[in-house]
């Protein structure tokens, strides 16, 4: 019977957790909140609203953030390096997903800050929303691609005329 490693399970629960937070509020944020307050509210209504829910949300984002920090350098020890998996294409795909990582984390902690410089990217948060959105999908697959190179997620299914039985 294979055995279950329980400190990875944790981080894998812990990591996807901290994803379906962060990408969900996200998902929520552009798809419901911008468009039903804009439908519904006034600009002082809106800003208002903003505010409140500003510092609410930064502080599960900042969360969000350590917790993908810490558990993804965990992963990567304990599956990326212990596995023994072939490092290309598995180092460059990891690479790719925290440069991308990065670029999310940065725009997030942009749109959730106070600083003045950042003012105009909080002035069209949908578009940076949405890229948002769009390099997390990316990561998500990357991801996947990187547990089947480790051959722990279902990669191709043997040809029936390969199997045992013939
Ligand atoms: C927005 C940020 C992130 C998202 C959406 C994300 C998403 C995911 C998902 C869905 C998995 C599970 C893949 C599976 O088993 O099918 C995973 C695994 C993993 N993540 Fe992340 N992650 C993020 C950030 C990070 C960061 C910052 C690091 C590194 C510091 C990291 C390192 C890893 C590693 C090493 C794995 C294990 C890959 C494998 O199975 O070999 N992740 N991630």
């Amino acid at each position: 019977m294979n055995d279950i490693d329980f400190a990875v399970l944790a981080s894998r629960w812990l990591h996807i957790g901290a994803v379906v937070v962060a990408i969900g509020g996200t998902c929520f944020v552009r798809f419901v909140m911008i468009p039903s307050a804009k439908a519904a509210l006034d600009d002082a209504q809106q800003e208002r609203l903003r505010q409140a829910v500003r510092t609410r949300w930064a502080r599960l984002v900042m969360m969000s953030i350590t917790v993908l920090l810490v558990t993804g350098g965990f992963n990567f020890v304990m599956l990326g390096m212990r596995s023994g998996v072939e490092p290309m294409p598995y180092h460059a795909f990891f690479g790719i997903k925290v440069l991308a990582a990065f670029v999310i984390f940065f725009v997030a902690s942009a749109l959730t800050g106070k600083s003045v410089a950042f003012d105009a990217m909080r002035a069209h948060p949908k578009k940076w929303l949405s890229l948002m959105l769009v390099l997390a999908a990316m990561i998500v697959l990357l991801s996947g691609a990187m547990a089947q190179l480790r051959g722990a997620a279902p990669g191709p299914i043997p040809a029936l005329s390969e199997s045992p039985e013939g």
